[in-house]
């Protein structure tokens, strides 16, 4: 009887006729060989599940099911896709993966779940993925890591999970993982203990952690000399001290044992410096920007010359969508000769379909020099160039653009609707140059973009309306500018996640209009402002007391104290709101 309604509702289900479709026959997504490799592309086809769906079974194939709505994965939810390879899911809003939902993948070697928000890989999140040897996490909102999470891995060399919220990494998460590539910057860490954490990954080849607090105490020595043990050049990029204060911008490896481990007596060390020291962040007249020099003067790594302030450091491998970690890949096959790479350029094919084109360095002064183009250039790298100006038809040829570095050229104008072709980039670096007002017009067109940076520039205005032109935009970074204040609504149209506005000179941010329309903000970064401790920051108090320390990324201190008797580098937090 009950079998026989089991049947029943079966047979409706087929009268529905859509309890399977397969995606390749029935043409719901495209499926090309590309190189000898089939690939199922089903990006953006509005899926929400994929219980109705099959692929095929006779075949091996990349699946391609990026800016769909998977929000929720469940358990067996590719159990019709089992001869997938890789797997990519980025940009499908996905918060919840329900341990269970990649039974069935043995063949992935491959899964990118970056750009969505999910935050945590719960134990046996990965469980079925026994193959896999490359995980992309990065952009996501992830905060807990079970120690268990990865146990099912065993295969695992390269976890990238830069851009993350994640302040520790708990004991024994990689003790059945042979990682050998860990991208962590972008985080929260302040620390990586040896014990139980860095002793588990003694073939690592490459590991970047910039971008993180680190808090270069006692504790930290262990991360020190692990990694002057660890094979030469495997640290890409910089550690730079956050805290103490008298280490901070300084590079983890110029510090001494003695700096870190202070004798017990002397004072503790993690106090706030006197104000003396504070005042490199003091306003005083205007600086010049960043650059001032002319051309030549490029930012040197570990230079400071904003006083407490610090320099991006190896730009290159800052580029989160390609980290450095795919240069191993030897899906990078160096393009054939019958395609010319623009003069003094470099060109390599990327996994998928595109081109990336590195141009770093390379004497640029005009995107119009650049030739012959290259119609399916995805990733353009421009950094540390001399460009000055760029325009809409510089960028007629690059419609397929993801990923745009123009950072430290000479950049002061933009024209307006320079970027209204680039319908898909997502990433734009346009930091370390010249730019001093930022408008809507100037980047019409950019209706993909999620990461804008900006920082070291000279900007003093930005106008109302500047990111209504960017909807998807997620991370803004505008430290190290001129900024004073803020245009009403100005984030009404965005929902950031992140925002550094930090080593600016505001003396004062409205709440109404302005920091309340951050409703999607999970890390905010303020200090280094002149805020000025008068009435009018009540408001500002109570919203930053509201967001609480796992948002606000570093304490206020009032700068002027106009009507307030509170001296300088009083902390905001601590102002009875009575007093002023
Ligand atoms: C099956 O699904 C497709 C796409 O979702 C829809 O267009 C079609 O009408 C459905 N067919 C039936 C018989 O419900
Ligand atoms: C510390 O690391 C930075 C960045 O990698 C490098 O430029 C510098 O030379 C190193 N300093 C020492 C003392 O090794
Ligand atoms: C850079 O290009 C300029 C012309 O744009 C040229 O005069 C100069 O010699 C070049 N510098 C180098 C180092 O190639
Ligand atoms: C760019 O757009 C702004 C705002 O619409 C306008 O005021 C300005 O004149 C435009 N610039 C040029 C050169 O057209």
């Amino acid at each position: 009887m009950l079998l026989w309604i089991l049947l029943l509702e079966t047979s409706l289900c087929f009268a529905a006729g859509n309890v399977t479709g397969d995606v390749c026959k029935e043409k719901i997504c495209s499926c090309n060989e590309i190189e000898g490799d089939l690939h199922v592309d089903c990006e953006k086809k509005g899926f929400t599940s994929l219980q109705r769906f099959t692929a095929p079974t006779s075949q091996f194939y990349h699946l391609f099911l990026h800016g769909n709505s998977l929000t929720r994965l469940f358990p067996n939810e590719f159990a019709n896709f089992y001869n997938a390879v890789s797997l990519h899911m980025e940009n499908n809003g996905l918060h919840e993966i329900v341990p269970g939902a990649f039974l069935g993948l043995q063949l992935v070697k491959r899964l990118h779940i970056n750009n969505n928000k999910i935050k945590s890989f719960r134990k046996q999140t990965f469980l079925g993925l026994d193959d896999l040897e490359y995980l992309q996490a990065d952009f996501n909102l992830l905060r807990d890591i079970d120690p268990g999470a990865f146990q099912d891995l065993n295969k695992l060399e390269v976890l990238i999970l830069n851009d993350n919220l994640i302040s520790t990494l708990p004991a024994n998460v990689f003790q059945y993982v042979p990682i050998t590539h860990l991208d962590l910057r972008g985080n929260r860490l302040k620390t990586l203990p040896y014990e139980e954490v860095l002793e588990q990954i003694p073939g690592i080849a490459e590991i970047l952690l910039e971008d993180n607090p680190w808090d270069c105490t006692c504790d930290l020595l262990s991360l020190k000399e692990w990694l002057e043990n660890i094979p030469k050049n495997a640290l890409i990029g910089r550690v730079v001290c956050e805290a103490p204060t008298r280490l901070q911008g300084k590079d983890l490896n110029e510090t001494t044992e003695q700096d870190l481990c202070p004798l017990k007596n002397r004072v503790d060390s993690s106090l706030p410096a006197p104000p003396a020291q504070e005042e490199t962040f003091a306003p005083g007249p205007l600086p010049t920007p960043f650059k001032t020099n002319g051309q030549e003067d490029h930012a040197t790594p570990g230079s400071a010359p904003n006083g407490g302030t610090k320099i991006p450091g190896n730009w290159q491998i800052k580029i989160r969508p390609t980290a450095a970690i795919a240069t191993g890949s030897a899906r990078n096959k160096p393009l054939a000769n019958s395609l010319p790479c623009p003069g003094g350029c470099s060109c390599d094919h990327i996994p998928g379909s595109g081109l990336k084109m590195n141009c770093n360095n390379r004497n640029v002064s005009s995107l119009a020099d650049l030739k012959p183009k290259l119609s399916n250039v995805q990733e353009l790298f421009l950094r540390d160039n001399k460009i000055h100006s760029i325009r809409k038809s510089h960028f007629v040829d690059y419609k397929n653009l993801i990923l745009l570095d123009l950072g430290n050229n000479n950049i002061a104008t933009v024209e307006n609707n320079t970027f209204k072709n680039l319908l898909d980039l997502r990433w734009l670096y346009m930091d370390s140059n010249y730019l001093d007002t930022l408008s809507r017009e100037k980047f019409a067109g950019l209706q993909n973009l999620e990461y804008l940076n900006v920082e070291y520039n000279a900007i003093q205005l930005i106008l109302p309306g500047t990111f209504n032109a960017m909807p998807k935009l997620r991370i803004l970074i505008l430290n190290n500018n001129l900024l004073r204040s803020l245009p009403v609504d100005v984030f009404a149209g965005v929902s950031l996640s992140k925002l550094s506005l930090h080593n600016n000179y505001f003396m004062y941010l409205p709440v109404a209009g302005v920091l309340d329309q951050l409703t999607s903000i999970i890390q905010i970064d303020l200090h280094g402002n002149p805020w000025e401790c008068s009435c009018t920051i009540v408001p500002f108090k109570q919203w930053a007391e509201r967001l609480g320390s796992e948002v606000l990324m570093s304490d206020l201190k009032c700068e002027t104290a106009s009507r307030s008797q509170h001296p300088p580098s009083y902390l905001i937090s601590s102002i009875v709101s009575n007093f002023l």
